[in-house]
């Protein structure tokens, strides 16, 4: 659980939660995220494809006394993913923050990896980022500049024990993509970094490791390779993305901040 205070770091911000959703109960990084930034103040728009999944966020941040409102689509459409934007800034006026989550993964190398597999994670990992993004940087930028926060994965950057391809090359591509809106926007106001997930417990993941065995036995396995020897929760990812997103980072851009608990440490181990 959450074991900070409020205290109003993004308060009157307008703020986009791209996969704010979770797909089962319990507290994932999207779902977690999109409470949090309310909670601290901001106006947010939960935007997932699972209507039910949305709703379930904004109910809960509306239980909390605070300000949200859902949107559906599937960012893997270039309409849909203006349409998030442009039903943003007709509910609020604008956008100050793009918090963009959604993920998804299948299991591969290289030789292994069907073709189908292979563009299904490029379109939700890569091209959605790229249709929110393109949409959303002239609404930031005339808004006088803002934040964009990407969620990749410690597989992006390290070896993990088992072969994702198409997730590690994916989300990869994503850091370079938020490096180079850092680069291309650093003078026009609007900052662009990546919080970078070590082994986090969350729904995505039971459901995850559900078709492959024990949960309990996963998890204790998965918490025994973190130096902390526990896995990360949604609201250590959350409390990243808020920092980045907030006004308290104005000086930091491009930057990739690893949440981890030590993993990066470690030679020759990463995870997803
Ligand atoms: N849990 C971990 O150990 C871990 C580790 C590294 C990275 N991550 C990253 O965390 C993110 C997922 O975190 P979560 O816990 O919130 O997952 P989640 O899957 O529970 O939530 C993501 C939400 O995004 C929605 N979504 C998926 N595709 C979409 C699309 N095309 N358009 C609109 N909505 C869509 C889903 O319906 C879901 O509600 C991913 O980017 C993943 O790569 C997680």
């Amino acid at each position: 659980m959450r074991t900070t205070a409020p205290s109003g770091r993004v308060a009157s911000k307008r703020v986009l939660v791209i996969g704010g959703g979770s797909v089962g109960p319990g507290w994932g990084n999207g779902k977690a995220a999109a409470v949090l930034y309310a909670r601290e103040g901001a106006d947010v728009v939960v935007v997932d494809r699972s209507a039910d999944a949305a709703q379930a966020t904004v109910e809960l941040i509306h239980e909390e006394g605070s300000r949200a409102t859902a949107h559906i689509g599937d960012m893997t459409d270039p309409q849909a993913a203006q349409d998030a934007v442009a039903a943003t800034v007709s509910s609020l006026g604008g956008l100050d923050i793009l918090h963009f989550n959604i993920g998804i993964s299948t299991r591969g190398g290289i030789v292994d990896t069907a073709l189908e597999d292979w563009r299904k994670v490029f379109a939700v990992n890569l091209d959605a980022a790229f249709h929110v993004t393109q949409a959303a940087l002239p609404v930031l930028e005339q808004d006088g500049g803002g934040a964009i926060v990407y969620i990749t994965t410690l597989a992006a950057h390290l070896n993990g024990p088992y072969a994702y391809v198409g997730y590690e090359t994916s989300k990869a591509a994503l850091s370079r993509l938020s490096r180079s809106v850092a680069a291309e926007y650093a003078a026009r106001g609007v900052r662009s970094n990546t919080v970078v997930p070590g082994m986090i417990d969350t729904p995505h993941v039971h459901a995850h490791v559900a078709t492959s065995g024990d949960g309990a036995a996963v998890a204790q396995a998965r918490a025994a390779q973190v130096p902390m020897k526990r896995q990360g929760t949604g609201w250590d990812i959350a409390e990243a993305a808020l920092f980045l997103a907030s006004d308290a980072a104005g000086f930091i851009t491009g930057v990739d901040l690893r949440v981890d608990g030590g993993m990066s440490i470690l030679m020759g181990n990463a995870a997803i």
